[in-house]
Formats: C-alpha cells, sequence, structure tokens
C-alpha cells in the first residue's frame, strides 16, 4: 500500500475521502493533525484537537458480505498496536477501544452507494495519542501520554496500518471469523450483566458471545438475542 497521505486540518478524513474516493485508490489511507468537523457514531461529535490519530482509509471492496465487520477490523488492529505500545487495551462491543474503562479509540465506518452499487467504505479511527484533559469529553477517555507511554501519532499511524494490511486479506475474504478469537480476547463485557442501547430501546442481559459474523449474543430474560448494532453500557 502506497504512504498514508498527511493534512494538517481537514473537516474530517473520511469526508475527504468519501468526496475524492473517484481519484483515490482502494487502500489510499489519510490522516490529518485537526479535524474541524470530526464525527462519531449515531452523528456524534469528535472532538479533534492536535495530539490525537485522525485516521481513514478508503476500501473499495468487490465482496461486500463482510462490510459491517471492517470497523471490528479496525478495532482489533488498533489492539494490536497500542499493545506493541505497551497498553492493555480492550474492546468495548462493537468497536470502541479502551484501557482502563476509559475510551482511547473510536471507530466508524461509513459506506458511499450509487444507484445501489456500492462504491467505496471509509473507515475511520480517532486514537487518543498525546492528548491531556480528556476528562472534559462526554465520556470517560484517556489518551496514550495520559497511560504514560510517549510516542507519536506516526508511530501509532504505521502500527494499525500494518496490523490492518495483515488481517484484512483473510477477513475480506472469510470474515469476522478470522479476527473472532483476538476479538474475544479483548471482549471486556464477555459474561457481564450489560445495557444495550440503540436508540429508545434498551435491553438488558449477559454478554454470553461474539457470534462468527460479529454480532452481540446477549442472554436476556426472554432468551438469547442477536444484536447487530448498540452501545454497550456495562
Ligand atoms: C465514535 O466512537 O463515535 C467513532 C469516532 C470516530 C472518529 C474518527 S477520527 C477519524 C475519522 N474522521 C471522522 O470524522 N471520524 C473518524
Amino acid at each position: 500500500m502506497q504512504p498514508p497521505i498527511h493534512f494538517e486540518e481537514l473537516d474530517s478524513t473520511i469526508t475527504y475521502l468519501k468526496n475524492n474516493r473517484a481519484d483515490l485508490p482502494h487502500g489510499t489511507a489519510v490522516y490529518a493533525d485537526r479535524q474541524t468537523a470530526g464525527r462519531g457514531r449515531f452523528n456524534r461529535k469528535w472532538v479533534s484537537q492536535e495530539g490525537g490519530l485522525y485516521l481513514s482509509i478508503l476500501l473499495k471492496p468487490k465482496d461486500t458480505r463482510f462490510l459491517a465487520n471492517l470497523t471490528q477490523l479496525m478495532a482489533v488492529s488498533v489492539c494490536h498496536a497500542l499493545e506493541e505500545l505497551g497498553a492493555d487495551p480492550k474492546i468495548k462491543w462493537p468497536n470502541d477501544v479502551q484501557v482502563n474503562a476509559q475510551k482511547i479509540c473510536g471507530i466508524l465506518s461509513e459506506a458511499v452507494t450509487e444507484k445501489g452499487r456500492l462504491e467505496a467504505v471509509v473507515v475511520g479511527a480517532g486514537v487518543n495519542v498525546a492528548q491531556e484533559g480528556l476528562d472534559k469529553i462526554d465520556q470517560p477517555a484517556t489518551s496514550l501520554k495520559e497511560l504514560g507511554i510517549n510516542t507519536t501519532k506516526e508511530r501509532v499511524l504505521d502500527l494499525v496500518l500494518e496490523f490492518f494490511w495483515r488481517d484484512y486479506p483473510a477477513l475480506s475474504a472469510s470474515g469476522f471469523k478470522t479476527i473472532r478469537p483476538d476479538f474475544l480476547k479483548r471482549f471486556a463485557a464477555l459474561g457481564k450483566e450489560v445495557t444495550v442501547k440503540n436508540g429508545e430501546k434498551t435491553i438488558f442481559g449477559t454478554a454470553e458471545d461474539v457470534s462468527p459474523n460479529g454480532t452481540l449474543i446477549l442472554r436476556t430474560a426472554s432468551g438469547p438475542e442477536e444484536i447487530y448494532i448498540g452501545d454497550l453500557i456495562v
């Protein structure tokens, strides 16, 4: 893959790749020092001040069966990268990465379709590298620096891309099951009582498993439920 493209500032690295998808090849990675309109899941704002890594990768997959698992591949890749740097990350299903129950990375994918045909998918990750004062964010958050790990966002970027491309061929050919052991090993809520929120809907249960498709298997009072999307509260 070609080296990542660097910008000092973008509105959002996801938006940049979506807007320029026609001129850029599969596998293009971009990162920015700041984002002025970084966004997260469920239309939330992603605070993107200097010090963080704001990475997105443009993918043009021919096989569309495993699109939903690309965010999970990114979560596992970020975990491998953070472990290499000495942290002990856990995954909060479906794809947040936490250390000591504090968020260190958020991941968002967006697809672009034209006349019902998939043109591209962009997988974006925001990793907290050298920011401080993350306690002002609406949920508990930390950075590598706050954990005492001094590194650069370029080092984190190189590691994330290395692991992402190592595991991408298997995932895109055979799906989530290829990364499931790595995901489950780091799935903090496994066996715990959790609440899953999706809009107005709230479900309680025990996080029993993550299926070979990457969905959450929740044991509820009325039996097992397969959850495709939501926010997990442990
Ligand atoms: C979340 O946890 O809600 C997902 C956050 C995703 C943030 C990243 S930063 C790089 C890319 N560009 C964006 O605008 N969002 C993603």
